[in-house]
Parts: structure tokens; C-alpha cells; sequence
């Protein structure tokens, strides 16, 4: 439930009427520190560009005089029920944009029936987490380089009854994001007089900061040494020291056989890997450039998906991300064949603008373009939602 103090971020929270403008709003409440890091890409930000944009290169076409009275936007992912064909993604460190942090997402979601992934990054416990989410619940794991912190956290999850695990493969190392090089991103910030100024322009950010326990990751601090932060220059140096970039696919087909349940590869934007994953008898792909925070110049996932259907969609089931804003964007990718879509920074604009609420106001925002788009398009069904629903737009249509 949002408590008082997030209704009065819900005030705040009016004149939004679309993800671009919660965006607006996490800008104004968050440090610019703290918004880069959530909006920013890696080097020129060309792919974190390109993602939003390239949903115009596909037209929907349209069917009228049908009876679109009823519109049910339920459907299952990984064989699981949601009321919508989008999942609230795993993002790590949720408390730099609100003190709820990644329980804020959990409730929010819970309450709109919508599957949200928590992370081994989260700055609340994957235990805490579980207290509030109600099943489905997923997971996401990082691999870091003592081998052992995976297979303990796998067991928590267990023990906390999470219904599938995600291992993100497209961070062998941090992207180079140059907004938080320049920023000095470390944890806890650094005051240097610049962060000072930005801190004392975002105040009722930095009381909720100030007034709230300092930032930790439970879920993986007892293994990683959170006392060697200080030492790096930012929190990316920080996280790609921990990360194993010795890890490969045999030991992701280790991973998956451990977990036992539905495993999901995420981060993969080649047929090539797309085949292996379902060698490895992944039950499921997230098609992923990591929101353009990874490699720049990644291809938009739009232009792979297609390619990845036909060649592994018959033995696993295609999840999607990167640059998801608009109902419209989510049918598009589920007309492609992807069987449902992850949400990051739309989400998260939420979190940093009125955290619960903010949350539920993104998820009632796509949920009601979702049932527009479905009545305007002739669909009262997800599975309705097919190929015959798009056309590729004539490239000299294309500005
Ligand atoms: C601030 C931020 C933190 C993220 N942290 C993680 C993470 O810890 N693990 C992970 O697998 N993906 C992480 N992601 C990637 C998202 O799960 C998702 O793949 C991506 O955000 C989708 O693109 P979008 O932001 O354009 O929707 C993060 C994304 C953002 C924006």
C-alpha cells in the first residue's frame, strides 16, 4: 500500500500522463548524480538512443469493426499468470532512487499483479524482497568471481521459493557509462562541492537519503568485500572487479542444472547464442542490450528479434528488453513473436519520482495505452496479438 508520504508524491505525480513525462518528474526530484545513472548509456550513448526510436520502423495495422467491448491484457510468462505482458526487470541498487528501493517495486507490482525480478545487486535482501512479492518472483544473477557467493544465493532463492532465475550474460565488465565517470558515481557519494550543489537542488531526495540507513547489498555482502569500495574510482570499477569474466557456457549449463527450475539467459543479441542457450537447456532468453548501458553500438532488439524467433523459438520462450516506453512498443515486439517485454528505466522513472506510487503509476500507465492500442487495433486477447498486427514501414518513410 502507498503509505502518506508517497500520496503526496502521487500529487506530484499528476500531470503525468506518459512514461516520457515520469521521466520528466525523476529528473526534477532526482540529484543529477543519481538520474544519470539510471538514464544514461555506455560511450556515446548511440544504442541508448536508438532503442526508443527504432519502434518506428514498424507500422501497426489496424482491424475495425470488430467487438473490442471486452480487452483482457492477462497472459503467462514462463508459464506463470500476470495481468500484463510486461515484467518490472531487475535493476540493482533501487534505494539510490528512493529509500523503499526494491521493495517499493515488489509492493507496487504485488498490487497490480504484475511479476517483478529482483537482483543480486538489490540493496534490499532477496528474503525481504520475497516477504512482500507474492509468487511469481524471479531472480537475477550476477556471477561474481568466488564461484561460491552464486551457489549460495541460488540456495536462497530456493528457500525463498522463487520461481525462476535470470543469469544476465552481457556484463563481463561494467559498460563504460561516461554521465557517472564524470560524475564521480561512488558509494556512498563523494561530497565534492559539484555533488553538494546537486544534493542541495534535490532536497526531499536528500532528506530521504539522509534520514534512512545507509545503502548496503545484503545480497552479496557477506561474500564481496564492500569495504574495498573506497579504493575505485567509481561503483562500475568497483562491480567489474567483482565480476567472473572467466565464466562460460558450460558453467552456465552448471548454473542451470543447480538451479533446477526456469532458467533464463539474459543479455543475448545473436542466433548464434540464442541456439546455445537452448543447448544448454535454458527454458528461456531475455533478447537484451541492457537498456544501451552495455556495448554501444549493440543492434536494437527489433532488428535481431525476428532472426532469434525463427531460429530458437520453438524451444524456448523469447523475452525482450531495452527501450520499451509505449503499449504500442510492447505489441510490436509480441506481434514479432516475443512472448512478453522488460521494463527498466520506465519503471525506475517512477521509483525516482514518487517511489510506490510512482511505480504503479508507469505500470497503470502502459496497461491503459495497452488496452487502448488493443480496442483501436481490433484485439481482445494477447494471443491475438500476432504478425499479421505489423508491417515493416516502407524506408522512405523512414526520417
Ligand atoms: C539503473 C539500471 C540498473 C540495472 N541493473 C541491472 C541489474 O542489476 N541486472 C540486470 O540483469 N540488468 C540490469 N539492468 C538492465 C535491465 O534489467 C534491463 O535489461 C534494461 O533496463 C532494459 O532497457 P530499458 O531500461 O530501456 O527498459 C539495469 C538497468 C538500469 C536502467
Amino acid at each position: 500500500m502507498a503509505n502518506k508520504k508517497d500520496n503526496r508524491s502521487l500529487g506530484k505525480l499528476t500531470p503525468a500522463i506518459n512514461v516520457d513525462d515520469v521521466r520528466l518528474l525523476a529528473q526534477r526530484r532526482l540529484p543529477k548524480f543519481i538520474f544519470d545513472y539510471l538514464d544514461g548509456g555506455a560511450d556515446d550513448e548511440y544504442t541508448r538512443r536508438e532503442n526508443p526510436d527504432s519502434f518506428r520502423a514498424l507500422s501497426l495495422i489496424q482491424r475495425v469493426l470488430i467487438d473490442v467491448g471486452n480487452i483482457d491484457t492477462s497472459t503467462t510468462i514462463l508459464g506463470m499468470p500476470t495481468s500484463v505482458p510486461f515484467i518490472l526487470s531487475s535493476t540493482g541498487a533501487s534505494r539510490f532512487y528512493h529509500s523503499d528501493g526494491e521493495l517499493a517495486v515488489a509492493r507496487a507490482a504485488a498490487q497490480s499483479n504484475v511479476i517483478y525480478g529482483t537482483t543480486s545487486s538489490a540493496m534490499y535482501s532477496l528474503e525481504d524482497v520475497a516477504a512482500v512479492a507474492p509468487s511469481p518472483r524471479f531472480f537475477q544473477v550476477y556471477v561474481f568471481k568466488d564461484r561460491e557467493v552464486t551457489r549460495e544465493i541460488i540456495s536462497r532463492c530456493k528457500a525463498s521459493n522463487y520461481d525462476a532465475m535470470f543469469l544476465t550474460v552481457d556484463c563481463s565488465t561494467a559498460g563504460n557509462r561516461e554521465r557517472d565517470i564524470r560524475n564521480q558515481l561512488s558509494i556512498p557519494p563523494k561530497i565534492t562541492p559539484r555533488i553538494l550543489w546537486q544534493l542541495l537542488n534535490a532536497m526531499p531526495w536528500t532528506i530521504d537519503y539522509l534520514t534512512h540507513s545507509k545503502w548496503r547489498f545484503p545480497n552479496i555482502e557477506e561474500y564481496v568485500d564492500n569495504s574495498t569500495m573506497g579504493d575505485f574510482d567509481s561503483a562500475a570499477e568497483w562491480f567489474a572487479d567483482q565480476l567472473d569474466t572467466s565464466f562460460t557456457w558450460e558453467d552456465a549449463a552448471a548454473l542451470r542444472s543447480d538451479w533446477g527450475g526456469q532458467f533464463v539467459i539474459k543479455g543475448i543479441t545473436s542466433v548464434e547464442d540464442a541456439k546455445l542457450a537452448a543447448e544448454i537447456g535454458a527454458t528461456g532468453i531475455v533478447v537484451s542490450n541492457h537498456g544501451g548501458r552495455q556495448l554501444d553500438h549493440a543492434p536494437t532488439t527489433l532488428e535481431v528479434l525476428p532472426e532469434i524467433i525463427e531460429a530458437v523459438g520453438d524451444r524456448l520462450e523469447v523475452l525482450v528488453d531495452s527501450g520499451y516506453r509505449r503499449g504500442t512498443d510492447i505489441i510490436k515486439a509480441l506481434a514479432l513473436g516475443a512472448k512478453g517485454v522488460l521494463l527498466g528505466k520506465a519503471y525506475l522513472y517512477g521509483l525516482g519520482a514518487g517511489g510506490e506510487a510512482g511505480v504503479t503509476r508507469v505500470v497503470d500507465i502502459l496497461r491503459g495505452e495497452l488496452e487502448r492500442d488493443m480496442t483501436l487495433l481490433g484485439l481482445t486477447s494477447i494471443d491475438q496479438i500476432t504478425s499479421d498486427c505489423v508491417r515493416w514501414r516502407d524506408p522512405r518513410f523512414l526520417r
